[in-house]
């Protein structure tokens, strides 16, 4: 059983050694990795990927359950306890979303009894998170971005069912990401996002920041931020609709004004 991942500092890219030396996650976590384009992101996610031993550029080291992990994890793909959806998703599957879905759910389901029912539960997560539902016949080469990505969380979630789900940057896909996060906190794994996203930080428990290749902070969110959370979501979706509005042909007017500006009273209210 896992119960907890442990980063191990290394050194940053100019080889000057991570500030930020040990971070422990617990089962249940959810965690963003924030940072400027190039800062490390990736890189730190790969680490966590790879159970870097210090035999990776950035010297970092991953614990399990405060010990090196047992090498049966890099070694079998069933018995690995990570499913990580990369920032680059290109399918070389033309494959039906139905029959991709079952012949995952059959290698990860012990005695395929199971897979009928991992496949309807997958897709129907799948479709909480888009707008254009997936259709089970469509191939998977077909898929939108925002449907592709919906899919990959929901099989990393539900046919894997890993303990550990890392996801890099979600927010480009188009998916509703205050519902996803809603539905993965009901799972309990550690989810480590990538993201460039206040939404998706401030619902995190804590994010790591990174600059020049190392860790440099670990912030909790606190209170304040945890009630400006729902502001900044409700002003992130009255942006989408302004978007949604310019995208179909339509004019903005007084009352979109009006709709934003009240965010900015809503927010300041919230620190009072
Ligand atoms: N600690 C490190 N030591 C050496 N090289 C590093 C280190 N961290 C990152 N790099 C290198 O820096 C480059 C950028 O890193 P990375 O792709 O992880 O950035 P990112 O934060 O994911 O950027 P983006 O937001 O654009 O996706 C890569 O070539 C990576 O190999
Ligand atoms: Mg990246």
């Amino acid at each position: 059983m896992i119960k907890t991942i442990t980063i191990l500092g290394g050194r940053g890219k100019a080889n000057a050694e991570e500030e930020v030396r040990r971070i422990d996650l617990q089962m249940g976590d959810v965690v963003s990795i924030v940072g400027p384009t190039g800062s490390g992101k990736t890189t730190l996610i790969n680490d966590i990927e790879l159970f870097a031993d210090g035999d990776t550029p950035t010297g970092r080291r991953i614990l399990i359950n405060g010990e090196r992990p047992p090498a049966v994890y890099r070694e079998d793909p069933a018995r690995n306890p990570i499913a990580l959806i990369t920032q680059h998703t290109n399918f070389l599957s033309d494959l039906p979303v139905c029959v991709f879905l079952s012949t995952h759910a059959h290698i990860r389901s012990m005695d395929g009894s199971q897979v009928d029912s991992l496949v309807a539960r997958t897709l129907a997560f799948a479709n909480q998170l888009t707008g254009e539902p997936i259709i089970p016949e469509s191939r998977m080469t077909e898929l939108s971005g925002g449907q592709t990505r919906a899919l990959l969380i929901a099989d990393a979630t539900i046919v894997c069912d890993t303990p550990i789900v890392l996801l890099d940057e979600v927010e480009n896909a188009g998916i509703h990401r205050t519902r996803a996060l809603e539905l993965l906190r009901r799972h309990r794994k550690i989810f480590i996002f990538v993201t460039h996203d206040p939404r998706i930080a401030l619902l995190s428990d804590f994010r790591i920041v990174m600059q020049g290749g190392g860790i440099t902070k670990v912030i909790h969110t606190d209170a304040a931020e945890h009630k400006f959370a729902a502001t900044v979501s409700s002003l992130d979706d009255a942006l989408s609709r302004l978007r949604e509005t310019i995208r179909l042909g339509g004019r903005l007017g007084k009352a979109d004004f009006k709709d934003l500006v009240s965010f900015t009273t809503e927010g300041e209210a919230a620190y009072q």
